[in-house]
């Protein structure tokens, strides 16, 4: 086992009155669907090239479920490999929350989904919407109910097919998405490592950088809304790429600031896989350490909810984080939505 970084910190949680109880992420997984798409395949649909992509974005090539894979699929299968390495199962499990923005329908809820496909008959189970930012939102909530002893063990899912929601004729956003999930078991462990702490942030302001207009109440869906494209992801590009550095940034800054810890005391910072770039100024602001980043982005483009999920079970499965290292997960997304979690492993 290779050694942790010094660390000292302070417990944001110490302040409330939660003796005996400790919010332990006890088990990880993830899936992602197994056809692949290449930039060179990209480059056959829309006008775009390799090099471009690889060099503005940092993505080689995503994953796409099959027509009849959906959301709730591909979150009950990463939600098992979770609860299997957490030693769980599905009806041990109090509450599922799964944060997305393609559920399989707008209702009922794909949670409700994934618990029926997992079997976990006694949970209780919700969706949650906050974009990219949503599987930190979902930890956050299930660390409420921890340690607010309503619920033992909470399963917390983040999974995305994007591809239903892409408009493969737009060169600006369909090179950047991809589908997959990852879920996590957070359970009540006393005494044991957890989430230390959760920021969360919002700037409805900025709406309008990344949204679908059709589908919803403003904009039902009709002839006309098909026609005008507007079953599709929209995205600002430029600006979403600002408020991304600068947000990730803050909420990251913030979260180090509550537990009183330095940046070289994180073993592994992993941030929401959208765009090398963004991750590499966000990184240096820190003042980070390249071989602090987990970056896997190469691999699944942009899985929104499911990035960062799908990122924190690799990084525990190829050995990057140990027992006992502090990890550091920064997220942002539309809404504009951001948050960032220090977690002792
Ligand atoms: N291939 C070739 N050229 C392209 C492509 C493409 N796939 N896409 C855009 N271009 C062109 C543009 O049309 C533009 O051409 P023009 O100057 O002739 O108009 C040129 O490349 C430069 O475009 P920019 O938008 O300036 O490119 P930029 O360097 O900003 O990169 C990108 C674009 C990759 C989209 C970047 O802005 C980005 O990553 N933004 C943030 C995305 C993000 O973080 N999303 C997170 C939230 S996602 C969620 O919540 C679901």
């Amino acid at each position: 086992m290779s050694a942790s970084p010094a660390h000292k910190f302070s417990n944001p949680r110490a302040r409330y009155n939660f003796q005996g109880r400790t919010c332990s992420i006890t088990g990880v997984g993830s899936y992602v669907p197994a056809k692949i798409l290449t930039n060179a395949e990209l480059e056959k649909l829309v006008d775009t090239t390799d090099e471009w992509i690889i060099t503005r974005t940092g993505i080689k090539e995503r994953r796409l479920a099959a027509a009849n894979e959906f959301t709730s699929d591909m979150g009950a299968k990463a939600a098992l490999r979770a609860l299997k390495r957490a030693g769980v199962t599905a009806a041990q499990v109090d509450l599922i929350i799964v944060a997305t923005i393609t559920p399989d329908m707008p209702f009922p809820p794909t949670a409700c989904l994934v618990q029926q496909k997992i079997g976990a008959r006694r949970a209780a189970a919700f969706d949650l919407e906050a974009a990219c930012s949503g599987f930190i939102y979902g930890l956050e909530i299930a660390q409420q109910f921890i340690m607010s002893r309503t619920y033992d063990t909470v399963l917390v899912i983040g999974a995305e097919k994007l591809s239903s929601i892409i408009d493969w004729k737009d060169r600006n956003t369909c090179v950047l998405f991809g589908d997959g999930a990852g879920a996590a078991v957070l359970q009540n462990r006393p005494q044991a490592h957890g989430l230390l702490t959760a920021v969360m942030g919002s700037d409805g302001e900025n709406a309008d950088l990344l949204f679908m207009p059709g589908g919803g109440s403003r904009c039902p869906a009709s002839t006309e809304s098909v026609n005008a494209r507007l079953h599709y992801l929209r995205m600002n590009g430029k600006e979403t790429f600002k408020n991304a550095v600068q947000a990730m940034y803050t909420a990251a800054r913030e979260s180090l600031r509550r537990c009183e810890i330095d940046i070289s005391q994180i073993r592994c910072v992993i941030p929401h896989q959208a765009n090398r770039r963004i991750i590499d100024a966000v990184g240096e602001r820190l003042g980070a350490q390249p071989a602090q980043l987990f970056v896997n982005l190469e691999k699944y483009g942009n899985t929104s909810a499911a990035s960062v999920a799908i990122a924190l079970d690799e990084a525990v499965e190829s050995g990057r984080i140990q027992r006992g290292d502090l990890i550091l997960l920064v997220v942002f997304g539309a809404g504009l939505t951001w948050g960032a979690a220090v977690i002792e492993w």
